[in-house]
This record gives structure tokens, sequence and C-alpha cells, in this order.
């Protein structure tokens, strides 16, 4: 086991609700076609002067007066995030000025949807291999900014916001149990951005194009998503020792509720042990995952001693499962 502790929890969340009824006046959808499909009912859409750091500087507040720490005492700052503030410096890096901060390692990891599970992956293996002491990881995205408002296809999915932990190590009998990751970048193009790097460039036709926005082809992420999530939780599972009924909470990644339902049967675990907050914030990508902790314990589901099992798929692709002992 890669002993850590979660000593502190937050949230980032923008005030603003976006109903399914509310895109039925931006594009030609319905609330029935979107909680149908996806599971979907509301989202929260950041401020047009709101970056990512932003909303993780609120979740980071929170976590730290829960943890009863500063922000001096940070030593390590990471970020799963595919919405940065900018291409450089990291949005780990804007996190840690507007804390005030000046010394902590800091640095983003962009995985997409699995982006708070990779980080917190290297947050374990740092603190194991006593690199870090101190960690602040977040998951975070302001999607709202990257999606076609006038493609219905994929702007209906996405909403903002920003989970953080903050870890330490422990000599108690808790941490990660096990892991495991892994991608698959030959179907990088089903689910991308794709202008804005050095292939394509920011330029008055990118933009025309709307190439800046999330490109993707939603059955084929569909199909990928639940194989790899089921993989990935049965591998987690039988690296573990431990069978679907003894796991006390399942927090999936949630870009749709259809894939949550077909990874929880393929893999036997039950819909009341399966925490679900899609209806009412969508998918925000890397934050989903991290801001489902948060609500999950503070709803007091999560006990001392739980085993907590994360499975997330994404972007690049990317997949991740780990299954945390509370
Ligand atoms: O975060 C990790 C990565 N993302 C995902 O895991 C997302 C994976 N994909 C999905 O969740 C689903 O594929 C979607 C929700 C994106 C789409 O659901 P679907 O059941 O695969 O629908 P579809 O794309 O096959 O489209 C079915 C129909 C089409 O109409 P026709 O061609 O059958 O006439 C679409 O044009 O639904 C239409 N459609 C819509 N209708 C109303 C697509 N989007 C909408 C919409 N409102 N918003």
């Amino acid at each position: 086991m890669k002993k850590l502790k979660i000593v502190g929890l937050g949230v980032g969340l923008p005030k603003r609700i976006l109903t399914n009824f509310d895109l039925e006046k931006m594009v030609d959808t319905s609330d029935e076609w979107i909680t149908e499909r996806t599971g979907i009912k509301e989202r929260r859409i950041a401020d047009s002067d709101t970056a990512t750091s932003d909303l993780i500087v609120i979740a980071a507040k929170e976590a730290l007066k829960q943890a009863n720490l500063k922000p001096t005492d940070l030593d390590t700052i990471i970020v799963g995030t595919s919405t940065p503030d900018t291409i450089y410096p990291s949005t780990a890096c804007w996190v840690e000025k507007a804390l005030g901060l000046s010394g902590p390692v800091a640095f983003d990891v962009n995985a997409g949807c699995c982006g708070f599970l990779y980080a917190l992956e290297i947050a374990a293996n740092l603190i194991n291999g006593k690199r870090a002491k101190k960690v602040l990881v977040a998951g975070a995205e302001v999607m709202s900014k990257v999606v076609n408002w006038e493609d219905r296809r994929t702007c209906v999915l996405f909403g903002d916001g920003a989970g953080v932990c903050i870890v330490v190590p422990t000599d108690e009998e808790r941490g990660i149990v096990a892991s495991n990751w892994g991608s698959d970048g030959t179907l990088a193009e089903l689910l991308y951005q794709p202008a804005g790097g050095t292939r394509m460039p920011a330029s008055k036709e990118t933009v025309e194009k709307k190439l800046h926005t999330v490109h993707m082809v939603g059955n084929e992420v569909f199909k990928n998503a639940v194989r790899e999530m089921e993989n990935a939780t049965l591998q987690v599972l039988a690296d573990a020792n431990l069978s679907s009924s003894e796991i006390d909470l399942f927090i999936p990644h949630q870009a749709n509720y259809r894939i949550i339902d077909a990874t929880i049967k393929r893999t036997n675990i039950p819909l009341e042990k399966t925490y679900l907050v899609i209806h009412k914030y969508g998918n925000m990508s890397a934050a989903t995952i991290p801001v489902a902790l948060h609500d999950a314990y503070y709803e007091g589901k999560i006990k001392d001693n739980n085993y907590i099992l994360f499975a997330a798929f994404g972007a690049g692709f990317t997949w991740a499962a780990m299954i945390l002992k509370w």
C-alpha cells in the first residue's frame, strides 16, 4: 500500500447554473434528450473573467482550512486539467501566485478526464518516495470556454468546477491499496481540441472555424469509455485482492450516466454504492472525481477505513482506476 492521508477537501463551483431548459433556448435540443441520453439536468458555468486557477484557489482555501494548514505549509501543487489558464506557465503556478507562494514544486498534468487520478497517483509516489510532505492535488476545468456553444452534440455535456485534496504522509494503514493507469494515443483524434497548440496555432481561420473547441466522436468515445472503465476497474479490484462487494463507495468519472450504468453492471458494483453528481454538474472532466469525493464526504458517505474505488476515462485516450483506503 502507498500510505497517505487526505486531510482536506475543497471545491470551487461557479454560482451560475445552466439547466437543460436554458439550453433548449440556445440550441436544438430538449431536456428529455439530454436527461435520457446522459443523465445531466444542469451544470455550473464560470463567469467570463473566471479562469481554472480561480476555482482551484476557492477549493484550496476550503481544503487547507479543513486540514488546519496554511498555504505556506504546502511543498507541492499538482493540477490535473486540460483547460489551463494559459499554455504556460502551468495552472499550478498561477495557483501558487494567487496563494502568494514562491518555492513549492508546481506543475500540471494533462490527462483529460483522468487528470485528477493521474495527479493523485503522482502525489502518492512523491510522498512514498519522501519527495513531498504536503501536497495540494487538484482536478479543475473551465470547459465552458472550450465548448462550441452552437454544437448541440457537445455543448450540453460539460460543466465547470474544481476539486482539491490536501494529501500528506501517514504511518496509519491507509492510502492507495492498488491503482492502474494507461493510455492509447492512436485514438487521440476521437476527442481533442485541434487548434491553439503548435500543430495548429491560433489564426483568424482557426477562430472562425471554431477549432479551439472540443471535437468529439461521441459514440466512439462512449464505446471505448465503457470498455476501459470496466477493464481498469476489474484490474484494480484484482490487484487489491478485493471483490466488488467489499468496496464501500464507487466514485466514477461522470461523463454520461449510461457509461456509469454499463460499468457497474459489468463489474457487479451496486448502484447504491455508486456516488453520482452528473445530474447537477455535468461532465467537469478532471474536476468530477474530486468534487464528487468532497460531496460524498460531506454527505457522510465516507467513514474511516472505507474502501473507495475511483475509475476514469478521457481524452488521450487515458484511463485510470484506484482503490483508496480512507
Ligand atoms: O469525459 C470523457 C469523454 N466523454 C465521454 O465519455 C462522452 C461519450 N459519449 C457520449 O456520452 C454519447 O455518445 C453522447 C451523449 C455524446 C451522445 O449520445 P449518443 O447516444 O451516442 O447519441 P449520438 O451521437 O449517436 O446521436 C443520436 C442522435 C443524432 O441524431 P440522428 O443522427 O439520429 O438524427 C444526433 O444528431 O441524437 C442527436 N443529438 C441530439 N439531439 C438533441 C446529438 N446531440 C443532441 C442534443 N439534443 N444535444
